[in-house]
Formats: structure tokens, C-alpha cells, sequence
């Protein structure tokens, strides 16, 4: 036998080169093949590792992050998760300020990796669970007087070009190789859209065929030109009814496609039972959104989507409380 060195020397290097499954038991009988990144298994659970890395990174480059700086970001957790774990490795305080209505879960998985986690109350019609875009206000306005109280450095991922690189040097790439090239589209529900520009645009590189969709909740798809009814929806992580993502090059957007509330919902279980693919709401928002796209003009073909967060972060929610 041949031994070849394989450790890792931090959990950094664990980041990103996640696997790509076919969803094959839950495409059973329809014509065409979806792909599936697994970026939960990303060490925070999260495609949002990849981003921490790169924001830090590209911070410490640029001279803009100083040795033992405090960094602060406005995170639905995931962000946060990944920022924590990066920042903890790299010796810079990590403040994480976050909706209360947020699984709480992320909290706590913050704390023990090292962050501070400063909650907000939401908007008093808002519920826990549905984080509407006026509670990511109140988030806001409390990020920015920490950063300012502190003179932190803000990881801003809605701002950040590292957002955007971490997608277009890795996970677009990373699914084109995994592939072996064969994806004919590709769709993503977007919070910020870091993952949908970033992917969109190394996909459209290697092969301008290659369409690009932006998923949104219905009630709140704002992107798509329409008014926001429902925007407390309970798909964690996007669709915030925000009317412009800076980070999109509306160049890659190809159409813009919508998933309910209960369909996300139903995918994420059937992802689950029958994939073991144990991922939450946003995952199935895009599987959903995937299906529709097989289900249309896309019959026979290839969609690629990320599996952005692992199931455990919504042990908390009805997600999956009802199924036991
Ligand atoms: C679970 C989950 N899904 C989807 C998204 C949206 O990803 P992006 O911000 O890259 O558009 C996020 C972002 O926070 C997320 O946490």
C-alpha cells in the first residue's frame, strides 16, 4: 500500500471542494438529471464557509483587515458560522449580530465557535422563523454601530467582492470539473446573490449556453419585478424582497423562477427520506426550482444547485417537527 499524506492543517483547508450528488431516486421517471452540491459539509455546515475565507482573505490582502482587528457582520447565522470559524483560526474577535428570529441554533453554534452574538428583536408583527427585510433593517442599524463603536472591520457580504470570488474561483468551477462540464443550467435562491453571481459568471465563462435562474419566494419576488405580499415567508437565508443585489450581473440572469413556501418545504423532506441529503428550506427552494425547470423547457437536460445548509440548523423549526 502507498500512503499519501492527506491531513489538513486547519479546518480552513476543509473549506469548499464539496461533493456532487444526482439526485437520481428523486428525479425517478422524470426526464433529466439534477446535480447537487453538497456544501453542508462544509466544516460550518454552510456554503457560507467559502465566503468567510475569501472575505478575510482578501481583507488581510488588501491591508483593509489589521492584525487582531475585531470583525463584525450581520449574518442569518451562516455567515456568521463560517465567519466565527475563520476568524477564531486566523486570531481576530468575530461579532455576530443576528435576528431573533433566526433559529437560535446558529446562535449557539456561533458562541461555541468563539463569536460574540448580539441578537435584535424583530419588527413587532414579525414572527420567529420569518426574517422579513424590515427586521434586517433593525439588524442593520445595529451592525453599523458596532462597527463604528468598535472600529471594526465590517465583513460585508452583501458589499464584499470576496462574497462573489469565493463562488466564481471555487463552487462554479468546482461544479464544471465534478460535472465533467455536462450542466445546462443552473439556479439558486439568492439572499445576497454572491452564490448565483459568482457560480453564474464562471459557468458562463466556460460555456455561454450554460442558463442562469434566480429563484425567489412567492409572495416576495421582488427581482422579478413583482410586489412583495408575503415577504415572511419561512425559507431562511434569501429572498428578502430587496429590489437590487449589487453583486448580480444582470447580463447572467436568465430568468427568474419562483417556489412556494410549501414546496420547499415538501422538497427538503423528500431531499431527506429519499436522498439522505439532510439539508434546509433554501436547499429545497432550489431543488424545487430545479424540478420546475425539468418539469418545462429543461426536459432531459442537467440542473446544478447547491445544497446551502445542513438540516440540523433547523432542528428547532417545524421543518422537521411534523415529519416525526
Ligand atoms: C441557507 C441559505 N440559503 C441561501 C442563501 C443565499 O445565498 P446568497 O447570499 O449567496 O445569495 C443564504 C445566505 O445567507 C443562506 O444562508
Amino acid at each position: 500500500m502507498t500512503y499519501t499524506n492527506t491531513v489538513l492543517t486547519s479546518a480552513l483547508d476543509a473549506i469548499g471542494n464539496t461533493p456532487v450528488v444526482d439526485l437520481s431516486r428523486l428525479t425517478k421517471g422524470i426526464d433529466g438529471r439534477i446535480l447537487a452540491k453538497l456544501d453542508y459539509l462544509n466544516p460550518g455546515f454552510s456554503k457560507k464557509d467559502r465566503i468567510a475565507r475569501q472575505m478575510i482573505a482578501d481583507a488581510e490582502a488588501s491591508g483593509e483587515l489589521r492584525k487582531g482587528q475585531t470583525v463584525v457582520e450581520l449574518t442569518s447565522g451562516n455567515t456568521g458560522t463560517g465567519l466565527a470559524i475563520v476568524c477564531g483560526l486566523k486570531g481576530y474577535p468575530f461579532v455576530a449580530v443576528m435576528s431573533k428570529g433566526n433559529s437560535m441554533e446558529r446562535a449557539r453554534m456561533m458562541k461555541a465557535l468563539g463569536a460574540e452574538v448580539v441578537l435584535v428583536d424583530q419588527l413587532p408583527a414579525s414572527k420567529v422563523g420569518a426574517v422579513s427585510g424590515g427586521d434586517l433593517e433593525l439588524v442593520e442599524n445595529e451592525t453599523r454601530c458596532i462597527v463604528s463603536e468598535r472600529g471594526a472591520f465590517r465583513a460585508d457580504q452583501f458589499r464584499l467582492q470576496g462574497n462573489f470570488r469565493a463562488h466564481y474561483l471555487n463552487t462554479g468551477p468546482e461544479f464544471i470539473r465534478q460535472s465533467g462540464g455536462a450542466i445546462d443550467a443552473f439556479c439558486d435562491f439568492v439572499g445576497t446573490g454572491g452564490s448565483f453571481a459568482g457560480c453564474a459568471a464562471a459557468l458562463k465563462e466556460h460555456n455561454p449556453e450554460i442558463k442562469c435562474y434566480i429563484v425567489e419566494p412567492e409572495g416576495a419576488a421582488v427581482l422579478a419585478g413583482e410586489k412583495a405580499v408575503y415577504p415572511n415567508h419561512r425559507i431562511q437565508g434569501g429572498g428578502y424582497a430587496m429590489a437590487d443585489l449589487s453583486m448580480v450581473n444582470k447580463e447572467h440572469i436568465d430568468g427568474y423562477l419562483q417556489v412556494s413556501e410549501a414546496q420547499a418545504i415538501e422538497i427538503t423532506r423528500r431531499l431527506a427520506s429519499e436522498e439522505g441529503v439532510f439539508a434546509g428550506f433554501s436547499s429545497g427552494a432550489n431543488t424545487a426550482a430545479a424540478l420546475n425547470l425539468l418539469a418545462g423547457d429543461f426536459k432531459g437536460k442537467t440542473i446544478a444547485v447547491i445544497m446551502c445548509d445542513s438540516g440540523l440548523k433547523y432542528l428547532s423549526t417545524d421543518l422537521w417537527k411534523s415529519t416525526v
